[in-house]
């Protein structure tokens, strides 16, 4: 990097701030897959507004190219620059501040590197609920969360981040600050902006800063592990809880066997609670503002839904220490496919009754196309969202294996589109996915995605190679 670059960014963020060594940038770089190496001139980490804005007026008045970084949790490499070393990585992780929490007005005003678990933990300090939660909310940022827009295990109850976010302060390309946040649960003053910035995945301007939604935090929950026949049957479970668990159903999640295997082989401490293997398996949690009665509702319904043959086996968590053993079972699935070797991923949604179908059909077009392979599909099954990943073959090699990546997921997106899905339900499109993205958007609407862009960075300095 020039010294004048490195005078400029010192500058700007103070020179302890500005990261250039190569090995002190690593984990910069790595992104939780492994499928990109990253490249960066240096890692910039701005403690304030006024430096993000002053970092973005430079980087658009020199040339700079700039790629936004929050927690580098994100799935599909939108984080990390790639191309020939040129960008600079924003890290937001600096502005961790949680400036205020609203118990009135049920709102929460943090910065965008505050990590989700911070933000979790302030909103029920104060007594309320954000319920937004990712296996990763360890590590991902609030701003992260937006910029991706992200789901989790709760979207089934509470939405995606979009739905939980009323206002959004963006520091745009050039450098201008948006203060739009608001703390209004309606508000037609013209073009939605926020929703437009959130899910853009770093292309259209930095957040800096986010108005999120609370809620009442629930009285009490019930955990529950079950094995399930089939699909089908969890998918008919998922339709009867929604109706009649006893409380609001605000977790139900797909695993099939070989998963829990995975799990269980792996992760430190991790057991499989029932006694007979299950095909397949749902973690579901009900949630209630009642404090009594939920457990013997959610009882019940699990009766009911055994006699009717759509469980076959049950346990439900009796202590805070059991809960937290089931939900560790589906929170490490993730991980620890990357024990097993090589895995290509889909993060794909269907209409909710298509879902048996998808996974019918794409387990067998799979097992056709690499024989010996280990689909492990999961995941958030009440959205119609299957995380459909691939396991290599036992003792493949994993280079080979790894090659057949566009073949296989060319067709199983097929069978997404033709089931009317989307190929990207929750992860978004960054620059694994890119390439991807001509053959399944409508033209029309990819041509105004390039319009919006073109007006909000014309000069092109924000995440170039992310989504377009
Ligand atoms: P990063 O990875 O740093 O960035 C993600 C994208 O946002 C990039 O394009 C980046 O350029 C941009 N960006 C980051 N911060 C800003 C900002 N302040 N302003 C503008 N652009 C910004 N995702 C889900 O949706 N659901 C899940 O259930 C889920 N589970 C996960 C489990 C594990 C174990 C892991 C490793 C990941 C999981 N993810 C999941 C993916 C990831 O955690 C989420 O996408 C998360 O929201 C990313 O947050 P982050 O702070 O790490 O963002
Ligand atoms: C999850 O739901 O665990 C994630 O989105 C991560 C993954 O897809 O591996
Ligand atoms: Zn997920």
């Amino acid at each position: 990097m020039s010294a004048s670059v490195t005078e400029a960014l010192a500058g700007i963020a103070g020179a302890k701030n500005v990261i250039t060594d190569a090995d002190a940038m690593v984990p910069y770089l790595k992104e939780p897959r492994g499928l990109f190496k990253g490249k960066a001139q240096a890692v910039v980490r701005p403690g304030s507004v006024a430096e993000v804005s002053a970092l973005m007026k430079w980087a658009s008045e020199t040339g700079a190219t700039i790629v936004p970084q929050g927690g580098n949790t994100g799935m599909v490499g939108g984080q990390v620059p790639v191309a020939e070393g040129r960008e600079i990585i924003l890290s937001l992780q600096r502005l961790d501040k949680v400036r205020a929490v609203d118990v009135a007005g049920d709102t929460m005003t943090v910065e965008a590197g505050v990590i989700l678990q911070k933000a979790q933990e302030a909103a029920e300090a104060a007594g309320r609920l954000f319920p937004l939660s990712l296996a990763s909310e360890g590590s991902c940022t609030v701003g992260g969360n937006l910029s991706a827009n992200a789901g989790g295990t709760a979207v089934i109850a509470y939405g995606n981040a979009r739905e939980l976010c009323l206002g959004l302060e963006v520091v745009l390309p050039d450098g201008r600050v948006w203060n739009g946040l608001r703390q209004l649960r309606k508000d037609n003053t013209g073009y939605d902006l926020k929703n437009l910035f959130i899910g853009s995945e770093g292309t259209l301007g930095i957040i800096t800063a986010a108005v999120l939604k609370l809620l009442p935090l629930p009285a009490a929950r019930a955990t529950a592990f079950l094995a399930v026949p089939d699909p089908e049957a969890a998918l008919a479970l998922l339709n009867k809880a929604k109706a009649s668990a006893g409380g609001t159903l605000t977790t139900f999640e797909l695993m099939p066997r070989i998963g829990l295997d995975f799990v269980v082989r792996h992760a430190d401490g991790a057991r499989d609670p029932l006694s007979e293997p299950s095909p397949w398996y749902v973690l579901m949690e009900v949630s209630a503002q009642a404090e009594t009665g939920l457990s013997e509702a959610v009882e019940n319904f699990l009766g009911e839904a055994m006699e009717e043959g759509l469980v076959t086996d049950a346990v439900l968590a009796g202590s805070l220490g059991q809960r937290a053993d089931l939900w560790k079972l589906r929170e490490m699935l993730s991980e620890v496919q990357t024990h097993e070797g090589g895995s290509i991923k889909h993060d794909v949604s269907v209409p909710l009754h298509a879902a048996p179908e998808f996974l019918r059909r794409a387990i067998a077009k799979v097992e056709e196309l690499v024989p010996g392979c280990r689909p492990v599909p999961f995941g958030h099954l009440g959205d119609g969202n299957i995380h459909f990943n691939v396991s290599q073959p036992v003792g493949a090699d994993k280079a080979a294996y790894l090659a057949g990546w566009d073949a296989m997921n060319a067709a199983v997106h097929a069978i997404v589109t033709e089931l009317k899905g989307s190929i990207s339900a929750e992860h978004g499109i960054g620059r694994l996915k890119r390439a991807l993205l001509p053959g399944v958007k409508d033209p029309v609407e990819l041509d105004l995605m390039r319009t919006v862009k073109a007006a909000l960075d014309p000069k092109g300095v924000l995440n170039p190679g992310a989504v377009l």
